[in-house]
């Protein structure tokens, strides 16, 4: 009878086996589209991973810093990018609420809600496995007190955050104290932040003149509120530099020059898929013509009849 039971949990071991395998290539062939659907991008060549760290994490923020070696951060909305800019070796990829704008077509960020943070933020983590995950707590979830906070941060975290970004510095400090108590790791975000549009007056550099003076306070504030990292967006890179020797946490520049700890970008500014760039941005790639360019020759292929072609279908 011990026999007949380890030959059927031998059988019974196969078989599941192979439902696995089956389901995992049914899987593959569903979502081919998607560079792996099992979520662990394969690492890239060129770039390998800091530290060859299994997962980035804020330790790893840190170390960076300390030695000198620049972060890399990009905006990521889907599963279907997150991995392709994972495998470039990205260290973090921000759920920006830039996804207002870029994926949403709104016209600034404070429409964006939190399920429409939740969604994209546990697309990124589905199909990821090594970057970092910081994911912005959008307008109105999170400036009226830590109980907000906390309850709006938990639902990022939930979706598969490793860490929320917020945009304020002496002024959100104890907001930035309860999460880090609780457990989540903070990035603040300063300089110019687009949520404050309306108060800011719309786009402009921030922290010159008297404005360098409350960007060192607001830097050193949500520093010594436990931040990990903080965002300097469209500030003069004099003052980033100055920032970037002074503080002990990372220090990670947009439109704020050559001299912080890191750099960030929205992905597909990165990549040129629309015609709108910032003066801060390089386009790195021309997506957006390399699109035009397939979908032209798509359309012209289906008019033409030679789409689709004799390897695209079957007979029977
Ligand atoms: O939402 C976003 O994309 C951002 C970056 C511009 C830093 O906050």
């Amino acid at each position: 009878s011990c026999a007949v039971f380890f030959s059927s949990i031998t059988s019974f071991l196969f078989f599941s086996k192979l439902v696995i395998l089956v389901s995992n290539s049914s899987n593959l062939f569903s979502l081919s589209h998607i560079t792996n659907p099992e979520g662990a991008a394969p690492a890239s060549s060129s770039n390998p991973p800091l530290f060859n760290a299994r997962r980035m994490r804020v330790q790893h923020i840190a170390r960076a810093k300390a030695e000198g070696i620049p972060l890399t951060m990009l905006t990521a909305y889907d599963a279907l990018t997150a991995p392709i800019l994972e495998a470039a070796g990205v260290d973090m990829l921000l759920i920006g609420d830039s996804l207002g704008n870029v994926i949403l077509g709104h016209s600034s960020t404070l429409p964006v809600t939190l399920e429409d943070m939740e969604r994209a933020t546990a697309a990124v983590a589905r199909s990821t496995s090594r970057v970092m995950i910081v994911a912005d707590l959008p307008f109105g979830t999170y400036e009226d007190s830590p109980e907000h906070a906390f309850a709006s941060a938990t639902r990022l975290m939930k979706a598969g955050a490793h860490a929320v970004k917020l945009e304020g510095g002496e002024a959100r400090a104890h907001i930035i104290a309860a999460l880090t108590a609780a457990g989540i790791p903070v990035c603040a975000h300063l300089g110019y932040t687009p949520q404050s549009e309306n108060t800011l007056g719309g786009p402009r550099m921030q922290g010159r003149g008297d404005g360098a003076d409350q960007l060192r306070r607001d830097s050193l504030a949500v520093q010594e509120a436990g931040a990990f990292a903080v965002v300097f967006e469209m500030v003069p890179a004099a003052i980033a530099t100055e920032l970037t020797q002074t503080l002990s946490i990372a220090t990670i520049g947009i439109g704020a020059g050559p001299n912080t700890d890191g750099q960030v970008l929205v992905w597909s500014d990165m990549a040129g898929y629309s015609d709108w760039t910032p003066s801060f941005v390089h386009k790195f790639g021309q997506l957006g013509q390399a699109l035009h360019e397939a979908a032209s020759d798509y359309v012209g292929s289906v008019r033409e009849r030679s789409f689709p072609g004799p390897e695209n279908y079957k007979n029977d």
